[in-house]
Protein backbone atom coordinates (compact mmCIF):
# COMPACT_ATOMS: atom_id res chain seq x y z
CA UNK A 1 0.00 0.00 0.00
CA UNK A 2 1.61 3.73 -1.22
CA UNK A 3 1.91 6.14 1.57
CA UNK A 4 1.29 9.77 2.17
CA UNK A 5 -0.06 12.32 3.96
CA UNK A 6 -3.71 12.91 4.57
CA UNK A 7 -4.97 15.98 2.42
CA UNK A 8 -8.06 17.54 3.03
CA UNK A 9 -9.67 16.52 -0.08
CA UNK A 10 -9.42 12.96 1.64
CA UNK A 11 -12.26 13.75 4.60
CA UNK A 12 -15.11 13.54 2.13
CA UNK A 13 -14.15 9.70 2.18
CA UNK A 14 -12.71 8.92 5.25
CA UNK A 15 -16.30 10.26 6.85
CA UNK A 16 -18.52 8.16 4.36
CA UNK A 17 -16.65 5.14 5.91
CA UNK A 18 -18.83 5.40 9.25
CA UNK A 19 -22.37 5.10 9.19
CA UNK A 20 -23.31 5.78 13.00
CA UNK A 21 -21.94 7.13 16.08
CA UNK A 22 -20.64 3.48 17.59
CA UNK A 23 -18.76 3.42 14.46
CA UNK A 24 -17.88 6.77 14.50
CA UNK A 25 -16.35 6.32 18.42
CA UNK A 26 -15.09 2.94 17.67
CA UNK A 27 -12.82 4.29 14.75
CA UNK A 28 -12.08 7.42 16.61
CA UNK A 29 -12.67 7.48 20.88
CA UNK A 30 -15.52 9.10 22.46
CA UNK A 31 -14.83 12.88 21.98
CA UNK A 32 -16.07 12.98 18.61
CA UNK A 33 -19.99 13.44 17.69
CA UNK A 34 -21.77 12.01 14.72
CA UNK A 35 -22.01 12.61 11.66
CA UNK A 36 -17.84 13.27 11.74
CA UNK A 37 -17.30 16.85 10.26
CA UNK A 38 -14.05 18.82 9.09
CA UNK A 39 -13.97 20.75 12.60
CA UNK A 40 -13.94 17.39 14.32
CA UNK A 41 -10.64 16.45 12.00
CA UNK A 42 -8.86 19.41 13.72
CA UNK A 43 -6.46 21.68 12.65
CA UNK A 44 -4.06 19.73 9.55
CA UNK A 45 -0.60 19.86 10.46
CA UNK A 46 1.36 22.62 8.32
CA UNK A 47 3.32 21.21 5.80
CA UNK A 48 6.90 20.95 6.16
CA UNK A 49 6.47 21.55 9.92
CA UNK A 50 9.76 20.12 11.38
CA UNK A 51 8.44 19.05 14.58
CA UNK A 52 4.81 18.81 14.09
CA UNK A 53 1.91 17.57 17.19
CA UNK A 54 0.39 15.29 14.57
CA UNK A 55 1.30 13.09 11.77
CA UNK A 56 -1.79 12.15 9.49
CA UNK A 57 -1.46 9.26 6.94
CA UNK A 58 -3.35 7.65 4.06
CA UNK A 59 -3.02 4.87 2.67
CA UNK A 60 -3.77 4.31 -1.20
CA UNK A 61 -4.73 0.93 -2.53
CA UNK A 62 -6.41 0.90 -5.87
CA UNK A 63 -5.93 4.83 -6.28
CA UNK A 64 -8.57 5.00 -3.72
CA UNK A 65 -8.31 6.33 -0.02
CA UNK A 66 -7.70 2.92 1.62
CA UNK A 67 -6.53 3.69 5.20
CA UNK A 68 -6.36 6.08 7.75
CA UNK A 69 -4.11 6.42 10.59
CA UNK A 70 -2.88 9.55 12.96
CA UNK A 71 0.05 9.17 15.38
CA UNK A 72 -0.48 12.72 18.02
CA UNK A 73 3.51 13.17 18.78
CA UNK A 74 4.59 14.26 22.37
CA UNK A 75 8.59 15.24 21.51
CA UNK A 76 9.40 16.32 25.41
CA UNK A 77 9.01 12.22 26.46
CA UNK A 78 9.38 10.22 23.52
CA UNK A 79 6.10 9.30 23.24
CA UNK A 80 3.73 8.66 20.35
CA UNK A 81 0.19 7.74 20.37
CA UNK A 82 -1.64 6.03 17.19
CA UNK A 83 -5.28 6.91 16.90
CA UNK A 84 -8.17 6.55 14.24
CA UNK A 85 -7.07 3.89 12.84
CA UNK A 86 -9.34 2.71 10.28
CA UNK A 87 -9.72 1.17 6.50
CA UNK A 88 -12.01 1.61 4.06
CA UNK A 89 -15.13 -0.53 4.78
CA UNK A 90 -14.40 -2.10 1.39
CA UNK A 91 -10.40 -3.07 2.18
CA UNK A 92 -11.36 -5.19 5.61
CA UNK A 93 -10.85 -8.42 6.07
CA UNK A 94 -7.98 -8.62 3.65
CA UNK A 95 -4.91 -8.16 5.90
CA UNK A 96 -4.10 -4.79 4.75
CA UNK A 97 -4.11 -3.38 8.36
CA UNK A 98 -0.58 -4.93 9.35
CA UNK A 99 1.02 -3.51 6.30
CA UNK A 100 -0.45 -0.16 6.66
CA UNK A 101 0.48 0.20 10.39
CA UNK A 102 3.64 -1.21 10.03
CA UNK A 103 4.91 1.08 7.65
CA UNK A 104 3.47 3.97 10.23
CA UNK A 105 5.47 2.22 12.96
CA UNK A 106 8.83 2.57 10.81
CA UNK A 107 8.12 6.37 10.26
CA UNK A 108 7.57 6.47 14.44
CA UNK A 109 10.63 4.93 15.01
CA UNK A 110 12.72 6.36 12.16
CA UNK A 111 12.81 9.30 14.34
CA UNK A 112 15.00 8.75 17.23
CA UNK A 113 13.56 11.06 19.52
CA UNK A 114 10.49 8.19 19.91
CA UNK A 115 10.66 5.20 22.78
CA UNK A 116 6.89 4.27 23.24
CA UNK A 117 3.80 4.36 20.63
CA UNK A 118 0.85 3.46 22.59
CA UNK A 119 -2.92 2.99 21.72
CA UNK A 120 -6.12 2.72 23.07
CA UNK A 121 -9.13 0.09 21.26
CA UNK A 122 -12.30 -0.82 23.16
CA UNK A 123 -12.09 -4.71 24.59
CA UNK A 124 -14.71 -5.86 22.01
CA UNK A 125 -13.06 -4.77 19.11
CA UNK A 126 -11.18 -8.27 18.23
CA UNK A 127 -10.11 -7.34 14.41
CA UNK A 128 -8.07 -4.20 15.69
CA UNK A 129 -6.83 -6.16 19.39
CA UNK A 130 -5.72 -8.98 16.35
CA UNK A 131 -3.72 -6.62 14.19
CA UNK A 132 -2.36 -4.63 16.96
CA UNK A 133 -0.76 -7.76 18.99
CA UNK A 134 0.45 -8.94 15.69
CA UNK A 135 2.58 -5.81 15.25
CA UNK A 136 3.68 -6.45 18.57
CA UNK A 137 1.71 -4.22 20.93
CA UNK A 138 1.76 -5.43 24.59
CA UNK A 139 -1.45 -5.40 26.90
CA UNK A 140 -1.13 -2.83 29.38
CA UNK A 141 -4.36 -2.31 31.24
CA UNK A 142 -8.08 -1.78 30.76
CA UNK A 143 -10.19 1.16 32.10
CA UNK A 144 -13.32 -0.39 32.76
CA UNK A 145 -16.79 0.91 31.26
CA UNK A 146 -14.57 3.79 30.56
CA UNK A 147 -17.07 5.31 27.21
CA UNK A 148 -20.81 5.63 27.56
CA UNK A 149 -22.43 4.87 23.85
CA UNK A 150 -26.06 5.16 23.58
CA UNK A 151 -26.86 2.84 26.86
CA UNK A 152 -23.94 0.98 26.65
CA UNK A 153 -20.91 1.33 28.42
CA UNK A 154 -17.62 -0.01 26.98
CA UNK A 155 -14.29 -0.91 28.06
CA UNK A 156 -11.49 0.92 26.65
CA UNK A 157 -7.96 -1.14 26.54
CA UNK A 158 -4.34 0.28 26.70
CA UNK A 159 -1.88 -1.34 24.22
CA UNK A 160 2.00 -0.34 24.10
CA UNK A 161 5.12 -0.73 22.54
CA UNK A 162 8.37 0.40 23.27
CA UNK A 163 11.17 0.34 20.72
CA UNK A 164 12.95 -2.50 21.51
CA UNK A 165 10.29 -4.30 21.07
CA UNK A 166 9.59 -3.39 17.88
CA UNK A 167 9.33 -6.81 15.11
CA UNK A 168 9.27 -6.70 11.88
CA UNK A 169 5.43 -7.48 10.47
CA UNK A 170 4.83 -11.76 10.74
C1 LIG B 1 -9.43 -2.41 12.74
C2 LIG B 1 -9.24 -2.53 11.24
C3 LIG B 1 -8.28 -1.45 10.76
C4 LIG B 1 -8.58 -3.92 10.97
O1 LIG B 1 -8.45 -4.12 9.60
P1 LIG B 1 -9.09 -5.43 8.91
O2 LIG B 1 -8.72 -5.45 7.49
O3 LIG B 1 -10.55 -5.44 9.23
O4 LIG B 1 -8.35 -6.56 9.71
P2 LIG B 1 -8.13 -8.05 9.23
O5 LIG B 1 -9.26 -8.54 8.40
O6 LIG B 1 -6.74 -8.13 8.69
O7 LIG B 1 -8.24 -8.82 10.62
C5 LIG B 1 -7.24 -8.74 11.60
C6 LIG B 1 -7.29 -10.01 12.43
O8 LIG B 1 -8.52 -10.04 13.18
C7 LIG B 1 -9.27 -11.22 12.83
N1 LIG B 1 -10.68 -10.82 12.81
C8 LIG B 1 -11.28 -9.91 12.02
N2 LIG B 1 -12.57 -9.79 12.35
C9 LIG B 1 -12.79 -10.66 13.38
C10 LIG B 1 -13.92 -11.02 14.14
N3 LIG B 1 -15.09 -10.44 13.95
N4 LIG B 1 -13.76 -11.96 15.12
C11 LIG B 1 -12.56 -12.55 15.34
N5 LIG B 1 -11.45 -12.25 14.64
C12 LIG B 1 -11.57 -11.31 13.67
C13 LIG B 1 -8.74 -11.64 11.48
O9 LIG B 1 -8.93 -13.03 11.28
C14 LIG B 1 -7.28 -11.29 11.62
O10 LIG B 1 -6.66 -12.25 12.44
P3 LIG B 1 -5.18 -12.76 12.16
O11 LIG B 1 -4.29 -11.54 12.30
O12 LIG B 1 -4.93 -13.78 13.20
O13 LIG B 1 -5.17 -13.29 10.76
C15 LIG B 1 -10.59 -2.45 10.46
O14 LIG B 1 -11.42 -3.50 10.86
C16 LIG B 1 -11.33 -1.13 10.65
O15 LIG B 1 -11.08 -0.16 9.97
N6 LIG B 1 -12.33 -1.12 11.59
C17 LIG B 1 -13.19 0.04 11.82
C18 LIG B 1 -12.46 1.17 12.55
C19 LIG B 1 -11.81 0.67 13.81
O16 LIG B 1 -12.39 -0.04 14.62
N7 LIG B 1 -10.54 1.09 14.01
C20 LIG B 1 -9.74 0.69 15.16
C21 LIG B 1 -9.77 1.76 16.18
S1 LIG B 1 -8.78 1.32 17.60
Amino acid sequence: MLIRDLAATDLAALRSWFADEAALIQWGGPDLRFPFDAAQMGEMPAEGDPRPSRWLFAGIEDDILAAHAQVSLDWRHGVARLARVGLAPSMRGRGLAVPFLSEVMDRVFREPAFERLELNVYTFNTAAIRTYKRLGFVPEGVRRAAVKVGSARWDTAMFGLLRPELKSAA
